[in-house]
């Protein structure tokens, strides 16, 4: 029977990075039925098919579409937050096609039957969805879920992100688990004890503010834990969202050890330091006016010192970080309109992330081809399970691509965001870095016109 047609691809003349084969360089990218076709220098559009879409990409990088393995999509039970369908549509603008969902919605991830509504929802919305399962029952922290049920039912790593799994015993079990499994247990590492009531970075800014703040310790205290446990079982370890210079350290000595950890850092704490609480978009001199409690600025784990900024963008670098994931966490207007101590916790990141993750780049601390490794075939390596058919131009592979220009300067503006979730910091600051198209199996699911004036001859 004959398939759908779909109209072929061709995108002329961008600079290709394509970190899974080692390629960065003007190419030629042909794209016919879903698939990669072809990646050559030069592809001439006499032999092909009458009515390819030519995308004159002069100024983009085109690479392969950006994978999340850290969002929060809130559906089931928090759909007056976000959902699965503004989460994807969110993620496609900011040039992500596949995006993991974690599971501290309600139910929780942890049965086959939430990971099956989850699939279900998402059959329609524009980007690759996959399932994060719970570590524990219910997130609860007291026994293990069905880990084997999960993964039949499809989720590609476990989780109690929003809290960590705090008893040791049962993480030791879940990373026994994981090892035979093939599937990472994701530690949100922090540990309570040590941050009563802490709403940020404990430092001279929560001190001036008078805020309850969160020591670096409660984050590495438990990062240590599961270093020791991830030697103890050979489990695989993946550390969420670090956030401190003494996090990022330990896990690139565990690493040398041979220990099998990976770990990802989120784009806001590649960009903002705890002085942003002050009011002043980060001027650390700014006395604390009007602006000051920006409950935006309000996230876990917290904005820390440009130290902590430092060793995570250092850590993208030289690879003891393997990727950048965004711990979008979209909140509607009442959980920020509020004191800082009564806000959530959480920041929309899905279409700001490449624009804030690229200050790294700009800075000159981060090549450009590793920030794509650190966006598309790192996270795909973290998580396995199938994943690398989408983090990598190789013909034959689902075609799922972001094509940005990386100096393309903008305004972050919330009104325009596709997210529910307009809570974010950067609401007003510039940023360098923007996408331009996002292509899905094939398929064009967001294009940025703007971005596109180069002779697109569509
Ligand atoms: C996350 C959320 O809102 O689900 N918030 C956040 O600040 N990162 C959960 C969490 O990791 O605490």
């Amino acid at each position: 029977m004959a398939r759908p047609h779909q109209q072929p691809i061709l995108i002329n003349g961008g600079r290709v990075i394509d970190p899974a084969n080692g390629r960065d360089g003007v190419f030629d990218v042909l794209i016919v039925d879903g698939a990669i076709k072809a990646v050559e220098r030069s592809i001439p559009t006499d032999g092909l098919d009458g009515d390819v879409r030519v995308i004159q990409a002069g100024g983009l990088v085109a690479s392969p579409g950006f994978i999340d393995i850290h969002a929060h999509l809130r559906e089931p039970g928090y759909e007056y937050k976000e959902t699965i369908a503004t989460g994807a549509e969110a993620a496609v603008r900011g040039g992500f096609t596949t995006i993991c969902a974690m599971p501290n919605t309600d139910p929780a991830i942890d049965n086959a039957a939430v990971v099956d509504y989850i699939a279900n929802r998402a059959a329609t919305v524009p980007a690759r969805v996959r399932a994060i399962g719970c570590v524990t029952k219910g997130r609860k922290g007291r026994e293990l879920a069905d880990m084997e049920e999960l993964i039949t039912a499809g989720v590609v790593a476990f989780s109690d992100d929003g809290d960590p799994v705090y008893d040791a015993g049962l993480m030791r079990l879940a990373l026994t688990y994981s090892r035979d499994l093939g599937v990472p247990v994701s530690n949100h590492c922090e540990d309570h004890e040590l941050c009563p009531g802490g709403v940020m970075a404990e430092g001279w800014v929560s001190s001036r503010l008078g805020l309850a703040g969160i020591p670096a310790v409660a984050e590495e205290a438990m990062v240590a834990r599961d270093i020791s446990l991830a030697q103890l079982t050979g489990g695989r370890l993946h550390l969420a969202h670090l956030s401190s210079a003494g996090s990022v350290a330990m896990v690139r000595q565990a690493k040398e050890r041979g220990i099998p950890v990976t770990a990802e850092v989120c784009p806001h704490h590649l960009m903002l330091t705890d002085a942003w609480a002050l009011g002043g978009k980060g001027d650390p001199n700014v006395a604390a006016g009007p602006f000051a409690y920006d409950t935006h600025t309000k996230v876990y784990p917290p904005l820390r010192t440009d130290t902590d900024v430092a060793a995570c963008v250092a850590g993208l670098a030289d690879g003891a970080i393997d990727c950048v994931a965004t711990d979008h966490a979209p909140h509607e207007r009442v959980s920020k309109e509020c004191t800082y101590h009564e806000a959530a916790f959480g920041i929309s990141a899905l279409e700001t992330a490449l624009g804030t993750a690229m200050t790294a780049v700009h800075s000159g601390a981060v090549s450009l081809p590793t920030m794509v490794a650190r966006l598309t075939a790192g996270p795909a390596r973290v998580l396995g399970n199938g994943l690398s058919q989408f983090a990598s131009l190789t013909p034959g592979t689902p075609a799922d691509l972001a094509l940005f220009d990386p100096d393309a300067t903008w305004t972050v503006d919330v009104s325009k965001f596709a997210s529910m979730g307009r809570n974010t910091p950067l609401n007003g600051v510039e940023l360098r870095g923007r996408v331009a198209v996002t292509i899905v199996g094939g398929r064009v699911v967001f294009e940025e016109p703007a971005l596109l004036n180069k002779g697109d001859a569509a």
